[in-house]
């Protein structure tokens, strides 16, 4: 069984903004957050009332605050080969299983068996600083562009650009570009990154999206190392997921982790000019993978048997949607929003399935996808409205972040 952290969907969903006008209002997604989009919400003044743009705003001026950037040398764990430029993570499911002799272990780490109980986070794996400051730094460089972008202030962009020179270019500091110690599982003998870890990086395909607005920036243009520097990293990083052991293993699951693979993947591709390499991928996975992954009444059967099946179902979608959005806008020869599974159903029925599914479980993690199924297939019935709606109030005071807003428009 594959196994994927439960609370970094809260982390995605953090991500995830949501500046709305009304109801529903006018929206931008933030993993597609353009300069073009921005510039709609600044010239229709649409950014005042929102919530959602306060809270990018105060993210972004605790950032230029911080004088530490993130790096995975600051880790609290070193890796196994001794180099803390290699980023690591602990499987959050597993858990030290001792035996009968367990009240004679000093250590358990390395005396213990680990084993895993899927869905029930081991919180000993917060001890590790690498995904902590990982997700940071894609948080504040996200909010610090849009800033830079809304209130026109260059200081927003020095310091998104010094946060991606530390973690991604400067060679003391950056990350090495593969995650070769993701989702240990500790215990006897040699620790080893499993292949699952990969979905540690999946928040990075904001970073293309930062990338776009701060590419208008005068620090972007006047520093000669950092577009090349990240581009390197990111085409580096793409050569591990397609070359590694890891990495093949990963891209040959049946479930979410295939999905995110190939978004990251595709993005990254994408990124570093390899636009035709990314619509191969996507069509080859829209001809294999997803060929199993929705059954004729729109379950996901390789989410469902979780013990979140709620969750990891929302949390698979997030990444279909992503994939089929970025399919669209790549003009490629596949369309995901209208490929079929081999039992015809899409990601459409996916959808309608998760919304009258009678599950217990938090049912706001369906908004992220919620959004753009309504902007792709529309809403005859206004189902998918009355469930934003409704989902929407749920988090009201909670979360204000969901979905970063561009309007339809563009
Ligand atoms: C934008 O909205 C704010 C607050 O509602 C208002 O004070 C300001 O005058 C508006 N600006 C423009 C250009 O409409
Ligand atoms: C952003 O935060 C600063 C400092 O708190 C404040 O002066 C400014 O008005 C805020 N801007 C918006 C759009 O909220
Ligand atoms: C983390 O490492 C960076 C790069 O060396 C450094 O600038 C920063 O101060 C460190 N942060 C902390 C909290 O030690
Ligand atoms: C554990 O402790 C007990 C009692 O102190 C001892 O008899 C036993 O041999 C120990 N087992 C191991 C594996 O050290
Ligand atoms: C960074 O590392 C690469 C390869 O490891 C090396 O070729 C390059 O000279 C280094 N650059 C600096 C500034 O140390
Ligand atoms: C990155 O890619 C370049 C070009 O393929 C290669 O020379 C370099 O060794 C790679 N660096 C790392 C750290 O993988
Ligand atoms: C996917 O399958 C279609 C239909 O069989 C075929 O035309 C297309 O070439 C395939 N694409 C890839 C990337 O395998
Ligand atoms: C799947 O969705 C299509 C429209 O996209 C619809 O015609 C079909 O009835 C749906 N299947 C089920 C089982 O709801
Ligand atoms: C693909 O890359 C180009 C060039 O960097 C960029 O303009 C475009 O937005 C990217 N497309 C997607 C869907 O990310
Ligand atoms: C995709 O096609 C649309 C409509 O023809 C066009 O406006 C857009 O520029 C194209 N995008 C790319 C990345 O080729
Ligand atoms: C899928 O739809 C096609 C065309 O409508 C039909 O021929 C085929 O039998 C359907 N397959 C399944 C598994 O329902
Ligand atoms: C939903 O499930 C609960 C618990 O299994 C059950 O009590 C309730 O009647 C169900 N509601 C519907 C509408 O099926």
């Amino acid at each position: 069984m594959k196994n994927i952290p439960f609370f970094t969907i809260l982390i995605i969903t953090s991500l995830c903004i949501i500046i709305a006008q009304g109801k529903l209002g006018e929206y931008v997604y933030i993993d597609y957050v353009t300069i073009e989009g921005l510039e709609y919400f600044k010239s229709h003044n649409l950014s005042s009332p929102s919530s959602a743009l306060n809270s990018i705003n105060s993210t972004a001026l605790k950032a230029l605050k911080n004088n530490q950037p993130y790096s995975v040398i600051n880790t609290t764990v070193t890796p196994p080969n001794n180099n803390k430029q290699e980023y690591i993570s602990y499987a959050p499911y597993f858990w030290p299983f001792c035996g009968c002799d367990g009240k004679n272990v000093t250590d358990p780490e390395t005396q213990c068996l680990y084993k895993q109980i899927d869905g029930k986070v081991n919180g000993d794996v917060e001890i590790l600083s690498d995904p902590h400051d990982s997700t940071s730094m894609v948080r504040d460089v996200l909010s610090l562009s849009i800033s830079y972008l809304l209130y026109n202030d260059e200081d927003f962009a020095k310091k998104a650009v010094e946060l991606l020179d530390v973690w991604f270019v400067n060679n003391k500091t950056r990350m090495f570009p593969d995650v070769n110690y993701g989702q240990v599982v500790r215990g006897p003998g040699e620790w080893k990154g499993r292949p699952e870890g990969i979905l540690d990086t999946r928040l990075y395909v904001y970073i293309p999206a930062a990338i776009r607005i701060l590419t208008n920036s005068n620090t972007w243009n006047h520093n000669d190392n950092i577009d090349k520097g990240v581009k390197t990293w990111f085409a580096n990083f793409s050569n591990w997921l397609m070359k590694s052991e890891l990495g093949k293993n990963e891209s040959n699951a049946e479930n979410n982790h295939a999905t995110f693979y190939v978004a990251q993947l595709a993005t990254y591709l994408n990124f570093t000019g390899r636009t035709k390499d990314a619509n191969d991928l996507i069509g080859k996975f829209a001809n294999t993978t997803f060929k199993d992954m929705i059954l004729e009444s729109g379950e996901q059967p390789k989410e469902s048997s979780r013990r979140k099946p709620y969750h990891y179902q929302c949390f698979n979608l997030e990444a279909l949607t992503y994939i089929a959005i970025f399919s669209q806008k790549i003009n490629g020869t596949t369309n995901l929003w209208e490929t079929k599974t081999k039992y015809n159903a899409t990601i459409q029925n996916a959808t309608d399935y998760l919304i009258h599914l009678n599950s217990t479980e938090d049912k706001t993690v369906l908004l992220p996808a919620l959004y753009k199924v309504r902007d792709y297939y529309g809403d005859k019935f206004g189902v998918y409205a009355d469930t934003m709606i409704k989902l929407l109030k749920e988090t009201a005071g909670d979360s204000k972040w969901w979905t970063v807003y561009s309007p339809k428009s563009l």
